[in-house]
């Protein structure tokens, strides 16, 4: 049985759980089911019975070693971010109780989600909302979460402002679309011919096939692009924002960080968004769910033993809305 350099050394003595791991960076098939020790919850964590695991393509970047600078080189790494679950055990300082039904994304640059148990900071999580199942709450959390930090935080996002997303028919741009429309934006959705209809359902005022109309070319301006796909640039796309707009990119890359030093003290801006997971955020975001405002788009679930399979479809760039394991 392997050892887990994620949690150093609070695993238990004796017990054990099923988690899927990696043993060195690579394609999908690195992905394997095996039996490792449970954690120990730390000062101000608990440990979650996790039932259902949401996947990103986060997930996938790690997997593929693309962040190696932070991830390490200590295997076996368990992937993954997104759970939804039940507290069943809290260490000293966490704020959440045995038998809590939590949902929430572990802030770890790895994650360490796909696994029957994680043992998470309590202000990672929050109370899952009670409207919806647990299995399409575990498609909720890193993706609301950067719409919400990108569209609320980042682009400060204003009642009566034209929104443009780029990407929105996929994990971020389902719930960016309705986030914009609950912030009070006019929203202008970019999608393919396929997910035209899911992206007017959720609420877009205008949605825009990217495979008829070449973005660059609109006339209208914009006081907030949001980038979710990340197929642009902001010199691309400047033109487009009203003079005080802002540009919200989702991949990071060194031209990112360019244009946002560049733009800092100009009127339009370029930002990067860097998803964190907090109560404050998960709080609204249940609010939103269970009073009907935010509608949760699970495309397909898959068996944690299925990882891979989930991953190959992830990597088509083709879903719509969220990817989810089911722990069992
Ligand atoms: N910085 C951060 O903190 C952060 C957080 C979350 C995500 N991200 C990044 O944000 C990106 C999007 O994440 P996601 O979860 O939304 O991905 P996703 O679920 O994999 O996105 C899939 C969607 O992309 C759309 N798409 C494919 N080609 C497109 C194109 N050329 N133009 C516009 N849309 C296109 C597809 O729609 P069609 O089939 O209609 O084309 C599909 O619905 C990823 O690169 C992810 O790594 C960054």
């Amino acid at each position: 049985m392997s050892a887990l350099p994620q949690y150093g050394k609070h695993l238990h003595p004796h017990k054990t759980m099923r988690a899927v791991v990696i043993d060195q960076y690579g394609g999908p098939e690195m992905l394997q089911s095996v039996t490792v020790p449970r954690p120990v919850p730390t000062r101000g964590q608990v440990l979650v019975r996790t039932r259902f695991v949401g996947v990103n393509p986060k997930d996938v970047v790690v997997r593929k070693g693309r962040f190696q600078i932070a991830t390490g080189k200590k295997f076996p790494l368990i992937v993954g971010h997104d759970i939804a679950g039940e507290v069943v055990e809290a260490a000293l300082g966490a704020d959440l109780v045995e038998g809590d039904l939590v949902y929430g994304m572990i802030n770890d640059f790895a994650g360490r989600a796909y696994a029957e148990y994680a043992a998470v900071d309590a202000r990672q999580l929050a109370k899952a909302p009670s409207s919806i199942e647990l299995r399409v709450a575990a498609a909720v959390p890193l993706a609301s979460q950067t719409a919400l930090q990108a569209l609320r935080d980042d682009a400060q996002v204003k009642t009566g402002q034209h929104v443009l997303i780029n990407g929105a028919s996929g994990g971020v741009g389902v719930f960016a679309v309705q986030i914009a429309k609950i912030l009070g934006a006019q929203v202008t959705a970019v999608c393919s011919h396929r997910n035209v209809e899911l992206v007017a359902e959720l609420g877009a005022d205008r949605v825009i096939d990217y495979t008829k109309t070449e973005l660059v070319d609109l006339k209208e301006r914009f006081d907030v692009i949001f980038d979710v796909f990340g197929n642009y640039r902001f010199d691309k796309l400047e033109h487009l924002l009203t003079p005080r707009g802002t540009y919200v990119h989702t991949v990071p890359s060194a031209r990112i960080v360019k244009d946002v030093a560049k733009t800092l003290i100009r009127r339009k801006r370029a930002k990067l968004v860097i998803v964190k997971s907090r109560r404050e955020q998960l709080d609204w975001i249940r609010q939103q769910i269970d009073t009907g405002s935010l509608r949760v788009v699970v495309d397909r679930s898959f068996a944690l033993d299925d990882a891979a399979e989930a991953h190959r479809y992830m990597e088509t760039k083709r879903a719509r809305g969220k990817v989810v394991l089911e722990v069992g």
